[in-house]
């Protein structure tokens, strides 16, 4: 087992990337704490993963785009399990429009959960992590936050932000014991992309030489490698999980 013994916390863990990741991490010894606003997805995680293991999984409600939530959150994992080991920002939503279309509300929402929610999440496990010098922290970025996308003002911003903090905290963290990285996915088969239209997402599919979107499963075990002992040297990088769709 490559996490034995360890706990982490997985931001929007009730679905997609984020429910995968949780299933395997368990496989791989760590108790895992689903921390999601869906409560429903959530706890049907939970109780999929208790049916494996006692005590491997817990659900805890949070919405990551409000600190108070997020300190709540924060503080009944520590109060259950202590530190944890492992911080996953893996929450985030899409609300995509063209720029000349895109409203107030759009973009502030995206702000609002994917970059506010990545800093709220971090702030408060940090400093725990920093007090017994040992952490992993593994933001989830995407290719669009690297290279933009038409109608995605919004969540590139968001996901070209989340580099940023990556690196600035990897600078800041390292001599404390704590590992900062990014994952930048590219377009994965879950919910997030049911939206896209076809004629898009089929323009996407002709640019990656495998031809086929990423799995779940593809994202969870990067998240993997970020998470173990195996990548202690790793600090501050993007790994591009994304067929080499841009190449
Ligand atoms: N890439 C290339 N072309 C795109 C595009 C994209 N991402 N998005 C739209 N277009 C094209 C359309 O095909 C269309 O072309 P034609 O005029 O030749 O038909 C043109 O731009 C205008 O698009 P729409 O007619 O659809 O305009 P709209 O205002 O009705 O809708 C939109 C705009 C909401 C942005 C819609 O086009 C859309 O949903 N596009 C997809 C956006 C996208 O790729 N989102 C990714 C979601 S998954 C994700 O975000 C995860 C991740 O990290 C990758
Ligand atoms: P998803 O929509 O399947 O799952 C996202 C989860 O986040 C859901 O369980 C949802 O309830 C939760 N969530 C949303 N808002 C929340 C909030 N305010 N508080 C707490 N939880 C919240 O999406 P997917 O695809 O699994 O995405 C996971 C991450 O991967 C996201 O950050 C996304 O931006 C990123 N990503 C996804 C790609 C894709 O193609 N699917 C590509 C690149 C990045």
């Amino acid at each position: 087992m490559r996490l034995e013994g360890k706990v982490a916390i997985i931001t929007g863990g009730g679905n997609g990337i984020g429910r995968e990741t949780a299933a395997l991490f368990v496989r791989e010894g760590t108790k895992v704490c689903v921390a999601d606003y869906d409560e429903t997805a959530g706890q049907r995680v939970v109780d999929e993963l208790l049916a494996i293991a006692d005590e491997c999984a817990m659900f805890v409600k949070v919405d990551v785009s409000s600190a108070e939530s997020v300190e709540h959150m924060a503080r009944a994992v520590i109060e259950s399990w202590g530190t944890p080991d492992i911080l996953i920002n893996n929450a985030g939503i899409t609300q995509d429009s063209m720029l000349t279309k895109m409203s107030i509300e759009q973009w502030q929402r995206v702000i609002d959960v994917n970059l506010n929610g990545v800093f709220y999440c971090t702030r408060f496990i940090a400093p725990y992590m920093v007090e017994r010098g040992k952490g992993k922290i593994i933001n989830t970025s995407s290719i669009v936050g690297m290279h933009g996308n038409i109608g995605q003002t919004n969540y590139a911003a968001t996901k070209a932000g989340v580099i940023g903090m990556t690196k600035t905290w990897a600078k800041e963290l390292g001599h404390k014991g704590i590992r900062v990285n990014a994952v930048a996915p590219g377009y994965v088969e879950t919910g997030m992309v049911a939206n896209v239209p076809d004629k898009v997402l089929q323009l996407m599919l002709d640019k990656v030489p495998l031809h086929r979107l990423g799995r779940p499963s593809d994202i969870a075990h990067a998240y993997l490698y970020l998470a173990s002992d195996e990548s202690d040297y790793v600090n501050g990088t993007v790994l591009e999980v994304n067929g080499g769709l841009v190449i």
